[in-house]
């Protein structure tokens, strides 16, 4: 029996295996990102902890074999920056992945030569080290305590174990780790005013990290039980999906939409605003392109004429069946929030070209789907240029549900989009996994494999020349929309 936690940003998923990988059941609780300023985006880490026991109240109600639980693994949001105090008390809200707030220290540090040669990344405002630069410059007080400096998935580790301890992937992120050495770096840390003392101690995401802290295993009914590394969520569904080498991958649509493709070696290449990051698993990493607003801006859409995302898609759906709409002329940047790939630009935020008085919401909706298939399309263009293969891709992620959306990706993108046949293949069955493997010394390349594909999405011959030209023309609005804003 393995658990797997997937801590997201709208809520903990915990789902159980058993020792062949199958799902027994998942639990979820939900909480909120707070936002007390533009740009900002902050969570109390106790809620995280409120969340993970009610999840794990409700699994083992539901499933008495509980008290065979041998392996955890946890996954988390990447890049937030949880910050404890020598007595290990949370000094101040966690500053998350979406919080933009230290764009200018993000900008100040990527500057310095050493800061991508070493962490194969921009220093994305996003990312954990200008978190603390800001922090020092505006909360010096905390700044003074901080002890440790915790990722969520490693405050879970911290809570289940009583050890300051992350894995490689989430790690990662931080714009303090040499991606290549996966290690640490010294120089890295000074240049945001930091030390190796504040940070934990690293494994790998499939090797034990430390056990269950006996107050918890008694409380949870269980014996010895080993804690994983665990994983960043993006490296946490690759380990759901089975994307461990060249050629795997997939399309995420998420708050944030991700494509991602698994490398065989490290070939970072930050002028492309890719994320080169270590893979959850030892030897290996993967690159990804990341948008900030997918489901985000259709979300926001619905918020605005008050219409779920579904009631929204459904009649273009309706009308158009298994085919594709050509184009339209209305036109959608999907910058709601910034951009990172390729772009890197906190500051940009969206837009709708090509209204007139005819336009009806589903033209808005069409311009959104498309915006956000053009805005993936970016991220396949930069990793085809490092040389990664990007065959057939795994479709994952709430956004996945539409069938429509899939077409106009898989033609946006020219790649076939694989759907899961259904059950468990996210995040949090990546974090068993990673349980499991940890628990039992098992090869994660067993381990890890793919699902059954439910259905394959093709691209659309047809209409590909027409969403190339669009595609030209949405790479062409960048810029100019970039200079008047
Ligand atoms: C990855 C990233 C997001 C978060 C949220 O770099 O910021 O995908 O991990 O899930």
């Amino acid at each position: 029996m393995y658990l797997g936690i997937d801590l997201g940003t709208s809520g903990l998923r915990a789902l159980l295996i058993d020792g062949q990988g199958r799902s027994l059941g998942a639990a979820e609780a939900h909480y909120k990102a707070v936002h007390p300023h533009a740009g900002w985006s902050e969570q109390d880490p106790a809620e995280w902890i409120a969340a993970l026991d009610k999840a794990v109240a409700t699994l083992r109600a539901a499933h008495p074999e509980f008290t065979a639980l041998k392996g955890i693994g946890v996954a988390g949001h990447m890049h937030g920056a949880t910050l404890l105090d020598a007595g290990n008390q949370v000094l101040r809200p966690c500053i998350l992945w979406n919080d933009t707030r230290s764009h200018i220290e993000a900008a100040e540090l990527d500057a310095l030569a050493e800061m991508r040669a070493l962490s194969a990344n921009i220093v994305f405002p996003g990312f954990t080290a200008p978190k603390l630069v800001w922090v020092a410059k505006n909360e010096p007080e905390i700044f003074e305590k901080v002890s440790k400096v915790l990722l969520p998935a490693a405050y879970l580790n911290w809570y289940l174990t009583g050890e300051h301890v992350a894995d490689m992937s989430d790690s990662a992120g931080t714009s303090w780790l040499d991606v290549g050495a996966r290690d640490w770096s010294d120089t890295l840390l000074a240049a945001s005013g930091m030390r190796a003392g504040q940070m934990p101690r690293l494994v790998e995401g499939s090797a034990p990290a430390g056990h269950l802290r006996a107050d918890l295993a008694q409380a949870w009914g269980v014996g010895d039980v080993t804690v994983a590394g665990g994983a960043g969520d993006n490296a946490a569904s690759a380990c759901g999906i089975g994307a461990l080498s060249e050629g795997q991958g997939f399309v995420s649509l998420g708050t944030s939409g991700v494509l991602l493709a698994a490398r065989d070696g490290f070939a970072p290449a930050p002028e492309t605003a890719l994320h080169t990051f270590c893979h959850a698993v030892p030897d290996r990493w993967y690159q990804m392109g990341v948008m900030l607003s997918a489901t985000d801006s259709l979300n926001w859409l619905s918020t605005i004429t008050g219409k779920s995302p579904r009631a929204l898609v459904e009649p273009l759906e309706a009308t158009w069946h298994e085919t594709l709409p050509p184009p339209g002329r209305v036109r959608f940047l999907p910058y709601l929030s910034g951009e990172r790939t390729p772009h890197n630009d906190a500051a940009i935020r969206g837009s709708f070209t090509g209204l007139g008085t005819d336009t009806t919401v589903d033209d808005m909706v069409l311009a959104v789907l498309t915006g956000v298939a053009f805005g993936l399309r970016d991220s396949a263009e930069a990793l085809r240029a490092t040389g990664a293969e990007l065959g057939q891709l795994f479709a994952i992620g709430g956004g996945s549900a539409s069938t429509l959306w899939l077409k106009l990706i898989a033609t946006v993108l020219g790649v076939p989009l694989a759907k899961p046949q259904g059950g468990e293949f996210g995040a949090a069955l990546g974090a068993a996994r990673l349980g499991l493997c940890a628990a039992t010394g098992a090869d994660p390349a067993q381990v890890m494999t793919p699902p059954a594909i439910g259905a394959l999405i093709a691209p659309d011959p047809a209409l590909a020349g027409a969403y190339e030209s669009a595609y030209q023309a949405f790479r062409a609005a960048y810029p100019a929309i970039r200079s008047i804003q």
